[in-house]
């Protein structure tokens, strides 16, 4: 395999990525953008799509947005073959979003942001608060824990690089339900909780 491709490029070229439902509180989560009269919204790392489909299935306006060109090229197949058209945009998170201030409604974002240095996943929390409406709606999902499966490399506080595994070499950031208060600090958090055996926290804010 061609050294410098990102991990998740090559997970999607392998197919190894089996989820194709909505992860289980999706329904609470379209519940809440409503409550808030979001219409258009932004699926930050939408990988094969599965969010990005139900969310413009539920009548958001959606863009979904990844790294990985083959994540995307499935996403797109996959909203084909139902008559839905959503912008997809190839992009990464760890620098400023091709989007306008106050761009989106809301932010859909699941197990993304944390694949990064702390610094990079700083600045992606930054520019999620940016491109959402003042009062606009984030539902963000980060890694609490690291799989014990993998050998793992600490390169700076709480950030370490897996050693083997379909993640070899991209950083993970692990965060407490402390830092997440700490890192969302210009948020309105409503909710932070950890599911998924700790492996996950969940986060929901608004902009203030
Ligand atoms: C665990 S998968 C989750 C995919 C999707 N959110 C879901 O729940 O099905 C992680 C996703 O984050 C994307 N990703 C990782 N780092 C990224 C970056 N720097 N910029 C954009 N997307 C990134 C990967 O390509 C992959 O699609």
């Amino acid at each position: 395999m061609c050294a410098n491709i990102h991990p998740w490029e090559a997970i999607f070229r392998n197919n190894d990525w089996p989820f194709n439902e909505p992860f289980a509180d999706f329904g609470k989560v379209v519940e809440k953008y409503r409550l808030h009269s979001c219409h258009c919204l932004l699926d930050l790392g939408c990988g094969t799509g599965r969010h990005t489909l139900n969310l413009e299935k539920e009548g958001f306006r959606t863009v979904g947005a990844d790294i990985s060109p083959t994540g995307l090229g499935i996403t797109q197949r996959r909203l084909v073959s139902e008559n839905l058209n959503v912008e997809l945009v190839l992009l990464d998170a760890r620098y400023p979003l091709p989007f306008k201030n106050d761009a989106f409604d809301g932010v859909f974002s699941t197990q993304v942001i944390h694949h990064a240095l702390t610094a990079q996943v700083r600045l992606a929390i930054h520019e999620i608060y940016r491109v959402l409406i003042p009062d606009g709606v984030a539902f963000v999902t980060i890694a609490g824990k690291l799989n014990e499966e993998y050998d793992y490399e600490e390169i700076e506080p709480d950030t370490f690089v897996p050693l083997n595994g379909s993640e070899k070499g991209l950083p993970h950031h692990i965060f407490t339900v402390a830092q997440v208060q700490e890192e969302f600090v210009d948020f309105i958090l409503e909710d932070v909780s950890i599911v998924a055996d700790g492996y996950v926290i969940k986060i929901l804010a608004r902009k203030r």
